[in-house]
């Protein structure tokens, strides 16, 4: 059937003023200090924040830690190699085909998972999930992968294992090769892709210097499909060159191509890891091509209207999935589930219950320390009991829920009814979160908003941006910041 052109102006129109409402909010929301003043936004997706930690030596950062009571660990293996560099990105990647040195990493990774195990007094690691990301971690030949993948499951116990998950390009996926990787992979037990298509708009992709066009996405999802696996398809807001008018389209196709999940990723300019990618000069060189705050805004609200239209949902935050089951096991169990996680390779962090352990991001201070038989780690922290605290709230209230008897079950007895009350109730009084006996979540709103409304427990030491880049509020980060 087709629709008459009036109807989808008026379908267009009513979308855009429903996400014009959320530049009403954000108004609000500066005037009160959640949103620092200029509408910048810091991803919390660690506490504390991944880019705060000092150096700190493997003996401390392993001192007293004991495996949890059932030995099962989420796993991550971090593969940093790509074709090209993207624009957007921020990641430390080596760029080009360079399959000598992908050897050198392979045997490196080998090595630290050996070194790991060791420091663990186990010989097997017993996975709950697994996900493998970079980089592109399929940018292997068939034969490196199939040879990490070898050596991969003779460390790791899958019969355990809820889902194995690699984070892809669509290149890789695509023609008579990508097929047998996708074979390859499925016969070792992957079972979800998460793909890289950032947009589906020929422009915006050139203009991200992404080495595929629209037609190899496309064939990227056909194939995974084909093979079985549970497909994720990720997309950026906010980028140079986008209109709401073509990001509605990118969003209208992207719902018609039937993956399990779609996940939206907000454009961040200003790198919050160590290393700055090229996108900062560009939009300082072009800040016209910018969408600005409140036009990504609306690109958010638009999206989210589009995605619940077709029965999407957003299940886990920036995550929408049309069933429950479909989200990240990997991603749920860490900032939900508070679990404890083990990560590999450059860059790569394990989170252990009360410490972070952070790997070095130069490739070869990694290479050296392992060919010294020492692990790759180079920062971290052992929290304690107050910044535990802040964890436990921070990442469930921002990815779903906390719940008050798991807090006080991961902090050592202490009650959400007595912390953090002033906070709490600040946030009530905006609409921004609900509290019951059991629990505490944040309103569709406050979800919105996620990142700006779980910085509010933040230890002062740890705010995303500077006491004059925030209205002094209610909501004023560097106030009531005692637990
Ligand atoms: C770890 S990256 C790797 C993805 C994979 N290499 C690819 O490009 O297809 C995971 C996702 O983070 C998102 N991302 C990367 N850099 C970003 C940035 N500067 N701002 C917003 N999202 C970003 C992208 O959507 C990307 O797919
Ligand atoms: S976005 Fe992905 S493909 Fe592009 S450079 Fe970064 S890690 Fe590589």
């Amino acid at each position: 059937m087709t629709i008459a052109p009036n109807k989808i102006t008026n379908r267009k129109e009513l979308l855009i003023a429903r996400a014009k409402e959320r530049v009403a909010d954000l108004k609000r929301l500066q005037e009160a200090g959640l949103i620092c003043t200029h509408g910048d936004f810091f991803p919390s997706v660690h506490y504390p924040p991944i880019t705060m930690y000092s150096p700190i030596t493997e003996e401390e950062l392993f001192q007293s830690y004991t495996l949890p009571e059932d030995g099962l660990l989420d796993v991550y293996i971090h593969i940093p190699f790509c074709r090209q560099r993207c624009i957007f990105c921020h990641y430390p990647v080596q760029l080009g085909e360079r399959n000598p040195e992908k050897d050198q990493y392979l045997d490196a990774l080998e090595k630290e998972m050996d070194l790991y195990m060791r420091r663990l007094g186990i010989d097997k690691i017993k996975a709950r999930s697994i996900l493998v990301g970079g980089g592109t971690p399929t940018y292997l030949s068939l034969e490196q992968l199939d040879k990490f993948l070898n050596f991969f499951v003779q460390r790791v116990d899958l019969s355990t294992c809820t889902q194995f998950n690699y984070d892809v390009d669509p290149v890789t996926l695509i023609g008579e090769e990508g097929r047998e990787r996708l074979r390859l992979m499925r016969s070792y037990g992957v079972d979800r892709l998460t793909i890289g298509s950032q947009s589906l708009n020929a422009d915006t992709l050139k203009k991200m210097n992404r080495h595929h066009g629209v037609k190899e996405i496309l064939e990227s999802i056909e194939n995974a499909k084909e093979f079985g696996y549970q497909v994720n398809i990720e997309f950026i807001f906010g980028y140079p060159g986008q209109t709401l008018d073509n990001w509605i389209e990118v969003m209208e196709h992207a719902v018609s191509l039937g993956t399990e999940e779609i996940q939206l990723y907000r454009l961040k300019i200003e790198a919050y890891g160590d290393f700055q990618g090229p996108i900062k000069r560009l939009s300082e060189r072009q800040p016209d091509e910018l969408p600005t705050v409140e036009e990504t805004l609306m690109m958010k609200q638009l999206a989210i209207d589009i995605l619940n239209e077709h029965g999407y949902h957003e299940n886990l935050r920036r995550v929408f999935t049309k069933e429950r089951k479909h989200y990240s096991h990997y991603a749920d169990n860490q900032c939900c589930g508070l679990l404890d996680q083990v990560g590999f390779g450059l860059t790569a962090f394990s989170s252990l219950r009360d410490r972070f352990i952070l790997n070095t991001q130069d490739f070869d201070e990694y290479y050296s320390m392992i060919a010294a038989g020492k692990m790759p780690i180079n920062r971290g922290i052992v929290r304690n009991q107050e910044e535990q605290m802040r964890w436990a709230i921070i990442l469930p209230l921002k990815n779903r829920t906390v719940w008050k008897s798991y807090f006080e079950k991961v902090t050592g007895g202490v009650s959400l009814n007595h912390v953090f009350r002033n906070k709490i109730e600040n946030l009530k009084s905006f609409g921004l979160i609900v509290e019951d006996e059991q629990k505490i979540e944040l309103t569709k709103l406050g979800a919105f908003f996620a990142d700006e409304v779980v910085q509010q427990f933040h230890h002062s030491d740890y705010a995303p941006f500077s006491r004059d880049e925030y209205a002094q509020g209610l909501l004023y980060p560097y106030n009531n910041c005692e637990a």
